[in-house]
C-alpha cells in the first residue's frame, strides 16, 4: 500500500466509537495541563494530534493509556469507562510513549515474546505473533541483539511493535516517527495506516506533511484546550483562500511601530515577528480571505521610511493554519510561541 496527500478517509457515522475524553482536566497543583477537551475517535480513523510544545499533548495520551487519571472528566475506551474498568481499558490499547523505556539486557525476541504473554497472546500463536511483527517493524534482523545495544532509531521500532502486539483496538502514538530514519518514517507510516484501517489511532506529531499524510482528522490543542477539530480539509476550508504573508524589514529599533503599522492595515488577522537579528526584523502577517495586503505594507513603510528587504505570500497550508490558530488564540501569550 502506498500513502498519499489528502487519502483521509471519514470513518462512517454508524463506526464504534472506541476513544473519548468527556470534559477531561488535568491538573498538576494549581496547573491546568487540559482544560475541558472533548474528542473522540472511531474505529477506522487516525486522529492527529498537533500543538506547541507543552501544549498538552502527552498528558492527553497518557491519560488515555491508563498511565494516571484525569482530574475530572472521563475517558472511555471501547465504551467503559477507564475508572470503572482500568484493566480491560489497559488490554485494549497499545502505547508508544514518548520516550520508549525497554530493559536493555533482554534480545529483542525475548522481550517482544515477554509482552505478548503479558498481553495474553495464547501460547500457540505466540511466536507466529511476534515473527509477523518483527517483520511489520523492520526488525527481523536484529532479533537476537540485546535492546540496550540497539540504535536510537532501532529501540523506537521496538517501542512501536510492542505497542501493537496483541492487536489492541486503540492505538496512542506519541510522536512515533521522531528519531526515525526516512526509509523507517515511511514504512511506519504505512503501517500506521494500515493498523488504522480497523482501529482507531491516535498519533501526535510536530510534522505538519505527516498528518496530511496519515490523518483522517485533527484535533489542535494549545496550552491545555483544544482549540479546533476536524478534517484537513475542514480546517483549509475554514480559512482559506487567506494567505500568510512573510516579510523582513531594517529599522528593528522601530518595532513597535512597525508591528502597530502592520496590525492597523484591514485584513491583517495577526502579526508576529519571528526572528530578530542584524537590526533586521522578520515577519509572518496573517491575512483574511479576499484582503491583498501587500500594496498597503509597502506604501507604508516607504512612507515611514522604513527598508523592506523582503516580501513573499503563501496561501494557507496546514503548517500556516496550524500557526494562525495557535498565534490568534487568546491563551497563548503576547510574544507568541517562539521563546
Ligand atoms: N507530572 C507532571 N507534573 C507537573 N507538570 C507536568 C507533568 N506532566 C506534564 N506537566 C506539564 O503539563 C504541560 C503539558 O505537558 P505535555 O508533556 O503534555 O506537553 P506536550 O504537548 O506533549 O509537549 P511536547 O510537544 O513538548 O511533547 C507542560 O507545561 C508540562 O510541564
Ligand atoms: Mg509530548
Amino acid at each position: 500500500m502506498s500513502i498519499r496527500a489528502g487519502a483521509a478517509r471519514i470513518a462512517s457515522p454508524e463506526a464504534a466509537v472506541m476513544a473519548s475524553f468527556q470534559n477531561v482536566t488535568k491538573s498538576f497543583g494549581a496547573f491546568k495541563a487540559l482544560d475541558r477537551v472533548q474528542f473522540e475517535i472511531k474505529q477506522g480513523e487516525i486522529l492527529g494530534l498537533l500543538g506547541p510544545n507543552g501544549a498538552g499533548k502527552t498528558t492527553a495520551m497518557r491519560i488515555l493509556a491508563g498511565y494516571f487519571p484525569p482530574t475530572n472528566g472521563r475517558v472511555t475506551i471501547d465504551g467503559s469507562s477507564i475508572a470503572d474498568h482500568p484493566e480491560k481499558a489497559k488490554r485494549r490499547v497499545g502505547y508508544v510513549p514518548e520516550t520508549v523505556q525497554l530493559y536493555g539486557d533482554q534480545t529483542v525476541l525475548e522481550f517482544l515474546d515477554f509482552v505478548a504473554q503479558i498481553k495474553g497472546v495464547s501460547r500457540p500463536e505466540r511466536s507466529k505473533h511476534v515473527e509477523d511483527i518483527l517483520y511489520r517493524c523492520g526488525l527481523w534482523e536484529v532479533r537476537r541483539r540485546l535492546i540496550g545495544r540497539l540504535s536510537k532509531g532501532f529501540r523506537q521500532r521496538v517501542g512501536f511493535a510492542q505497542a501493537i502486539l496483541g492487536d489492541p483496538g486503540v492505538l496512542i502514538l506519541d510522536e512515533p516517527t521522531t528519531g526515525l530514519d526516512p526509509t523507517q518514517i515511511h514504512k511506519i507510516r504505512e503501517l500506521i495506516r494500515e493498523l488504522g484501517r480497523d482501529r482507531a489511532v491516535i498519533l501526535s506529531t510536530h510534522i505538519l506533511p505527516e498528518v496530511s499524510l496519515v490523518c483522517d482528522r485533527v484535533a489542535i490543542i494549545n496550552r491545555g484546550r483544544l482549540i479546533a477539530e476536524g478534517t484537513v480539509a475542514e480546517l483549509e476550508a475554514g480559512l482559506k483562500p487567506g494567505q500568510e504573508v512573510r516579510l523582513t524589514t531594517g529599522e528593528a529599533h522601530r518595532r513597535e511601530n512597525i508591528t502597530a503599522w502592520f496590525e492597523s492595515i484591514a485584513g491583517i488577522r495577526s502579526v508576529q515577528v519571528t526572528d530578530e537579528r542584524e537590526g533586521r526584523l522578520f515577519y509572518s502577517l496573517f491575512a483574511a480571505e479576499g484582503y491583498e495586503v501587500r500594496p498597503e505594507i509597502t506604501r507604508r513603510l516607504v512612507q515611514e521610511n522604513v527598508p523592506l528587504y523582503e516580501m513573499t505570500a503563501n496561501r494557507l497550508g496546514l503548517e500556516e493554519i496550524f500557526l494562525s490558530l495557535v498565534l490568534q488564540d487568546p491563551a497563548t501569550p503576547a510574544e507568541g510561541i517562539l521563546p
